[in-house]
């Protein structure tokens, strides 16, 4: 498939750095903060350092922290809301290594909320006890995030360059050799000896989401086009409660607030999950988001409601004041209001394959957290293992590529050409507007044959002449990166005939073992 863009490493001014770290989100910033006891690390980011998923997350981090609690237990609800397809060893590490990473966390500054000293525990889906850590109330994300950031920049061994642009990788011979970027209109190379990916999700193929503008998916696409293999693409979890009002940004209403006794309700004042699921509110995300459609449906209505009119407003204020922040800019109050929700594209759950060690199936090449997949998310992601998984796997990368030995002593030079520029009339945001709203109606939390068929015609079309030209700005590659992703996604979905976790078929509403109990690789290249 090649690169984006025509040219000649030998004609691009390069610097050089032993560990590339590619985004700046959890995994990305612990596996630099680990990388960097063996050698000088890089960081680069497409934005500034903040804007990414972590900063974002409100509902915590799951771990095995309390005496209560147990391995077992958290690995049992992985694997069963995982719905047959975790990778087992990958969870175990997720699980047992999880409290330790966390309390490295603690001391490299993150303060959780605790109460006599003791650790808040709250609860989500799927969770058989509480065990969610969380900080600020609702605003977790931005205390990992701010924690990781203040100590990654107090290394000497890390360099961070934000507002930089990977276009692509430069391989060879499937191996890695770093990556071609752009920062504002000049491009340059840097050559690593070893390259990290953390580039976060995908939320942006979608037009309802509670992503960051940055989740268009440029690491899975740029690894893709390497040789990587992607695994797992049809699996997109959405989150059932995102404020659904015209005008707000489909700002996340934590699945916490269900967790602390947030009920939903019809726009006849019915709790109709009543009807779904022995668990209710607390479901598994998949069921209750389809519960939501199918209400909807069910109501001819656009949304239905959160109530926590009945809960303490003293607990309200404490643990959601990011959402009642958010909700009262809107004229909602959450102590007397019902919240209008309902479900979002939240979190990409296949990725770029990797082994419990982050190395992908490129040489010198690793993955860690949303953009990777490592099989910890089976089929369906349990509510907050993502920061964990962040945690963990962004540790045990930065270790396997600061440890890894074998130097390249000289880099290759490394060219590509593309003949096709872009046409002065491409309206790049006509486009991404277009595959947003179609990845929404087709490709969303119920899918069927026809209209996936349908979508991936469309999409062909969009490729063929998008795709095949060369662009020079930022949102065009990522409409690039989107474009190859949404096919991915497709092609995946179509293969998938069955319903497992998140990936819904109408056509197959059942989960078929015999067939399916595997995952869904896609790659251009055999290994
Ligand atoms: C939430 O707060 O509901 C999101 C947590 C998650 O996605 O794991």
């Amino acid at each position: 498939m090649g690169c984006l863009i025509s040219f000649n490493t030998n004609n691009l001014q390069s610097i050089q750095t032993d560990i590339l770290v590619i985004g700046s989100g959890v995994a990305g910033l612990m596996a630099a903060i680990e990388a960097a006891k063996y050698g000088k690390v890089l960081i680069i980011t497409k934005d500034n350092l903040r804007e990414c998923n972590t900063e974002i997350a409100q509902g915590g981090i799951a771990a095995v922290l309390s005496t209560n609690d147990s391995y077992s237990a958290h690995i049992q609800n992985t694997l069963t809301v995982g719905d047959g397809l975790c990778n087992e060893e990958a969870v175990k590490v997720l699980v047992e290594e999880g409290p330790s990473r966390v309390r490295e966390l603690i001391e490299f500054g993150a303060n959780f909320d605790k109460e006599k000293g003791q650790f808040l525990f709250t609860q989500e889906g799927g969770h058989s006890t509480r065990r969610i850590i969380h900080a600020k109330g609702d605003a977790t994300g931005t205390e990992v995030e701010e924690t990781l950031i203040a100590k990654a920049q107090l290394q000497e061994n890390i360099r961070i360059l934000e507002h930089t642009f990977t276009i692509d990788l430069l391989c060879e011979d499937n191996v890695c050799y770093g990556a071609l970027v752009q920062l504002k209109d000049k491009r340059w190379v840097i050559f690593a000896q070893q390259t990290i990916i953390a580039t976060g999700g995908i939320g942006q193929i979608y037009r309802e989401t509670t992503n960051s503008i940055t989740a268009t998916g440029d690491g899975m696409a740029f690894a893709y086009r390497a040789g990587a293999t992607l695994m797992d693409m049809e699996f997109i979890q959405f989150h059932p409660t995102t404020l659904y009002i015209a005008g707000a940004s489909r700002a996340l209403i934590s699945e916490a607030v269900r967790g602390e006794g947030g009920i939903l309700k019809n726009k006849y004042g019915e709790r109709f999950m009543l009807k779904y699921h022995p668990s209710l509110e607390l479901a598994p995300r998949d069921v209750v988001s389809r519960s939501i459609i199918t209400e909807l449906k069910l109501t001819d209505d656009s949304h239905v409601y959160l109530d926590m009119t009945h809960l303490d407003k003293k607990l309200l204020e404490n643990r959601f004041p990011n959402i009642m922040r958010v909700c009262l800019s809107f004229g909602l109050d959450i102590r007397k209001d019902l919240i209008p929700v309902r479900p979002t594209a939240h979190y990409t759950i296949g990725g770029i394959k990797t082994d419990i060690n982050g190395q992908t199936t490129i040489d010198r090449l690793y993955a860690c957290g949303e953009t990777a997949c490592v099989g910890v998310h089976g089929a369906n992601r349990l509510a907050s293992n993502s920061l964990l998984e962040g945690l963990v796997f962004g540790y045990r990368v930065g270790h396997s590529a600061g440890t890894a030995t074998n130097k390249i002593e000289s880099f290759p030079n490394i060219s590509n050409t593309i003949d096709d520029r872009y046409i002065e009339e491409l309206n790049i945001e006509d486009v991404r507007n277009s595959l947003k709203s179609l990845m929404w109606r087709d490709v969303g939390i119920e899918r069927e044959r026809d209209k996936l068929l349908a979508g991936q015609k469309e999409i062909d079309f969009w490729s063929s002449y998008v795709l095949r030209k060369e662009s020079t700005t930022q949102a065009g590659f990522e409409l690039q990166n989107l474009l190859t992703i949404a096919r991915l996604i497709l092609q995946s979905a179509l293969r998938r005939e069955e319903s497992r976790g998140v990936h819904y078929r109408k056509d197959f509403p059942q989960k078929n073992d015999v067939e399916f109990k595997r995952h869904i690789e896609l790659g251009i290249r055999k290994h």
